[in-house]
């Protein structure tokens, strides 16, 4: 019986034929399709975490990290599980033939990506880089990484960085299949977090917005954050989640990323403020929580998303059937691949409600 993590995988990979399609979409409704598929988005300021947020839901150490602004493409990461036992591997969208297993070699691809599109300085660009990671240990999910909202622009950067920083992170969250991640660093003012700001701002209600506390290790001593991870200084829809990542001096040290996450159980296990939340902390709780959050999301919007594909399907037919004029071969190809895609999505929709419990399977 066809189960909701198929409706995923398939869903997953529409998303990426989209994306290859690019503008080539024309007249169909493939951004329309794009926009019903949930993603998820980290946002914060400069060096609160958030690529260190992705890195420990992946499991992978894998993303450039640093003092500074080290992100400066948005990445668009879609991990796909697969079955236990094959290797895990990643692969660039730019660079569809290559599969990369050593993962310091993808660290390396997107530095060396991200410096193509900007040069060696400090300079951001909205066009994203895509990589698919297919591996055993993670859940199905789309991840993207963003440039850190910031205050003032440093050397060698424009002055009208700040803004352009700003429009391209919230031409991501103000969209409503987006799920934000707003990364909050506990040893800081959380009162003037940027993240908890913009996330309000977009979405007022914060059904889709995950709080997470980032940093903890590095409070003040006698100091705690209690009063947010407990809901109070800060109401959200969602519970907060407090994470503890890797130091710089860990990085440096190669804390591999199993250490890394065993000394984030034992601080919560063993920590006098949080012990009673340690189920409820870190980051392995909150991947889980978001693919179940995910899950719930693609089920609310099933008929919303079939009816879109069906209606995509007549429309990439029809288009399919003048090629040549109208798309570019590769494009067309796409397209295919698209339509086979929506298809399958399709067969694998009706078996889960031949399954008799439609939405209930597992
Ligand atoms: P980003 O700029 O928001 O993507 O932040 P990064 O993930 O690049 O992290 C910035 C710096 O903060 C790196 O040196 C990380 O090692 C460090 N860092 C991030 N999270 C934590 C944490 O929870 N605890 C500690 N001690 N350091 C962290
Ligand atoms: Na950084
Ligand atoms: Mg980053």
């Amino acid at each position: 019986m066809a189960t909701m993590e198929s409706l995923i995988v398939t869903v997953n990979r529409i998303q990426r034929a989209c994306t290859v399609l690019g503008d080539h979409g024309g007249d169909t409704n493939l951004p329309t399709l794009w926009e019903a598929l949930p993603s998820v988005v980290v946002v914060g300021g400069q060096s609160s975490g958030k690529s260190s947020v992705l890195e420990s839901i992946v499991g992978r150490d894998f993303l450039p990290r640093g003092s500074g602004i080290v992100t400066r493409r948005p990445l668009v990461l879609q991990l796909h599980k697969t079955e236990r036992g094959l290797q895990e591997y990643g692969e660039f969208l730019h660079l569809p033939k290559k599969k990369f297993t050593d993962f310091s070699m993808v660290r390396k691809e997107i530095q060396d990506e991200t410096d193509r599109m900007t040069g060696k300085s400090k300079q951001i660009s909205p066009v994203p880089i895509h990589l698919s990671i297919y591996s055993p240990n993670v859940v199905n999910l789309t991840l993207i990484d963003l440039p850190g909202l910031t205050k003032v622009a440093v050397e060698g950067q424009p002055e009208s960085i700040v803004q352009d920083i700003e429009s391209m992170v919230r031409s991501y969250v103000e969209k409503p299949n987006c799920i934000i991640l707003a990364i909050t660093p506990a040893n800081q003012d959380i009162a003037t977090s940027d993240a908890i700001k913009l996330s309000r701002e977009v979405d007022p209600t914060g059904e889709r917005t995950f709080g997470v506390l980032t940093k903890l290790d590095l409070m003040d001593k006698g100091t705690n954050a209690i009063d947010v991870l407990e809901g109070r200084a800060y109401p959200l829809q969602h519970p907060w989640v407090g994470i503890v990542n890797r130091s710089q001096a860990d990085i440096k040290k190669n804390v591999d990323m199993i250490a890394s996450r065993r000394k984030e159980r034992e601080f919560f296990a063993s920590s006098p403020d949080y012990g009673h939340l340690a189920s409820k902390m870190g980051s392995e709780y909150l991947a889980k929580v978001l693919s179940k959050h995910l899950e719930s999301v693609i089920r609310a919007r099933l008929p919303g998303i079939t009816s879109l594909i069906n209606k995509s399907t007549e429309e990439l037919e029809a288009e399919l059937s003048h090629l040549g004029r109208s798309v570019a071969v590769d494009a067309g190809a796409q397209l295919y691949t698209i339509l086979e895609l929506c298809r399958a999505f399709d067969r694998i929709f009706k078996e889960h409600l031949d399954g008799g419990r439609p939405g209930g399977d597992r």
